[in-house]
C-alpha cells in the first residue's frame, strides 16, 4: 500500500464505476473511502468490499472530511449539481465524460472549480488510453514531421445496449453524441493539440424505436492545418473491433459467440425491463471485465509527413518512408492506470492533465457543433477550444 493514497469518494455506483473497479483495485495510490448511491444494495456492496461509508446523497459524501477527491459517475444531467457540491466542499474532482450536457452548465462548473481552487479532471475518456498518450507524444516530438490528417472510425452496437429512457433523448444528453462522440473528439483533439477551428457534420437517427442520434460523420480542421474525419455508428452490424485485432473497447478479447448479443438481449423487452437489465451491469450486481490489452475507441490513423501511425490496443504501428515498426504502449497493472496517474498528479503534485474542465468544455462544444451543423447544413466555427498542456 502506498503510504499516502488519495482518499477518494465515489458518487454513483453504476456502470461507469464498474468499469473503473479493476483499476481502483489494482492501484494502491488511490483508496476508496466512501460512496454515495441512492440504492441501498449498492451502498451495502460498497461498504462490504471497501469498508468505507456509503451515503444516500452526494451532499453527505461531500461533507465527509476524510474524502480528498470525488469521482462523479452519476448520469450526465446530474454532473453539474454534483460537481458544484464537490467544489463547494473543496474536494478535487474527477467527473465522467461528458462534463455536462449544456454549455451553460459546463461554464458554471469550470468557474466553480477555479474559484474553489480544486482540480477538475474530465474522464476517463479514451483520450487517456496509453496508445493515444504514446501517439500524442510521438506526434508532438516532431519526429515524424507535421501531422496532416486523422481518421477516427468506430462501428458498435451502442444504441442497443440497455438504456435508461433519458439515454435515448438527445436534449437530456442521450444518443451517441454526448456519450460516444465525446470519446472520439477527445482522442482526435489530443492527437492534434486541441485547437479545433471549424466542423462540418451530418448525423443519423435511423431507428424510430430509439429516437435519438445513433450515427454521425464529421470533418474538423485544426490550427496548424491538420484535418480530422470522425465517423461513428451505434447501429452497426459490422463491428470495427475486427480491425482492432479482435480486442474490444475495454481491452477484452472478443469471442465469436458474442455476435449480435446486444440486439438479442433487447428482443421483446419493455422500457422497465430494459432499465432493470441496465442495473444488472452495475456495482453489486454485475461482473467486471478482464482486460488483457489497453482500451481503445476504434481504428485511428494519424498521417504525418514522414510516417503514418496506426493506433492498436497494444501500441503504435509506424509506417515510415522505407521501414515499418511497432512501438509498444505499456498495459497495466491497471487498465485505466493513466486516469489514476492524472488524479494522483493533480491531488498530490498540483499538476493538471490535458483533460481539465476547460478541455471537457471544449470537447462538449464540438458535440453541440456536430448537432448544429447537421441541423443547419452549415459548417460551425468553434470558439471555446483549448490546447493540450504539453
Ligand atoms: N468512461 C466510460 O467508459 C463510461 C462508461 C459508461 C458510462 N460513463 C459515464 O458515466 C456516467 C454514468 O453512466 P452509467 O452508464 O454508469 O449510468 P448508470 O445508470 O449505470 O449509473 C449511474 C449511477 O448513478 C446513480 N445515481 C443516480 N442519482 C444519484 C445521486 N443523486 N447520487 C448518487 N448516485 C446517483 C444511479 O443509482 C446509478 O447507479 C455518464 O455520464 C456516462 O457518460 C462513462
Amino acid at each position: 500500500m502506498t503510504s499516502d493514497p488519495v482518499r477518494l469518494g465515489v458518487a454513483g455506483l453504476g456502470r461507469a464505476f464498474m468499469l473503473m473497479v479493476p483499476s481502483f483495485d489494482a492501484d494502491t495510490r488511490v483508496k476508496l473511502t466512501a460512496a454515495a448511491a441512492p440504492r441501498e444494495e449498492s451502498r451495502d456492496a460498497f461498504e462490504k468490499e471497501y469498508g468505507g461509508t456509503g451515503y444516500a446523497t452526494v451532499e453527505e459524501l461531500c461533507a465527509d472530511p476524510d474524502v480528498e477527491a470525488i469521482y462523479i459517475a452519476t448520469p450526465h444531467q446530474m454532473h453539474v449539481d454534483h460537481v458544484l457540491a464537490a467544489a463547494r466542499a473543496g474536494k478535487h474532482i474527477l467527473v465522467e465524460k461528458p462534463l455536462a450536457v449544456s454549455m451553460e452548465d459546463a461554464e458554471v462548473m469550470v468557474s466553480a472549480a477555479k474559484e474553489a481552487g480544486v482540480h477538475l479532471i474530465v474522464g476517463p475518456s479514451h483520450s487517456f488510453d496509453p496508445p493515444v498518450e504514446l501517439a500524442t507524444q510521438l506526434i508532438s516530438s516532431g519526429k515524424f514531421g507535421q501531422l496532416r490528417m486523422i481518421q477516427a472510425f468506430n462501428y458498435t452496437d451502442f444504441l442497443y445496449r440497455p438504456r435508461r429512457p433519458e439515454e435515448l433523448r438527445t436534449e437530456e444528453g442521450g444518443g451517441v453524441l454526448f456519450s460516444q462522440a465525446i470519446h472520439q473528439i477527445d482522442v482526435v483533439r489530443r492527437l492534434a493539440g486541441g485547437m479545433a477551428e471549424k466542423i462540418y457534420a451530418m448525423t443519423g437517427a435511423w431507428d424510430p424505436k430509439r429516437p435519438t442520434e445513433g450515427a454521425f460523420t464529421a470533418l474538423m480542421n485544426f490550427a496548424g492545418g491538420c484535418v480530422a474525419n470522425m465517423t461513428y455508428s451505434g447501429y452497426a452490424h459490422f463491428d470495427s473491433d475486427i480491425w482492432m485485432n479482435n480486442v474490444g473497447e475495454l481491452g477484452q478479447r472478443k469471442s465469436e459467440g458474442a455476435y449480435g448479443g446486444a440486439r438479442r438481449a433487447l428482443l421483446d423487452l419493455n422500457p422497465d425491463d430494459e432499465v432493470r437489465l441496465k442495473t444488472t451491469r452495475t456495482f453489486g450486481s454485475g461482473t467486471t471485465i478482464e482486460a488483457e490489452h489497453n482500451e481503445h475507441f476504434g481504428p485511428v490513423i494519424a498521417l504525418c509527413d514522414r510516417a503514418d501511425l496506426r493506433l492498436t490496443p497494444d501500441g503504435i504501428e509506424v509506417f515510415g518512408d522505407t521501414e515499418r515498426g511497432f512501438i509498444e504502449a505499456k498495459f497495466g497493472p491497471a487498465p485505466r492506470r493513466t486516469v489514476l496517474d492524472a488524479l494522483v498528479d493533480a491531488v498530490r503534485h498540483n499538476k493538471a492533465p490535458d483533460q481539465t474542465g476547460e478541455w471537457g468544455l471544449a470537447s462538449l462544444e464540438v458535440c453541440h457543433a456536430i448537432l448544429q451543423s447537421a441541423e443547419t447544413g452549415q459548417a460551425v466555427d468553434l470558439q471555446r477550444q483549448c490546447k493540450t498542456n504539453h
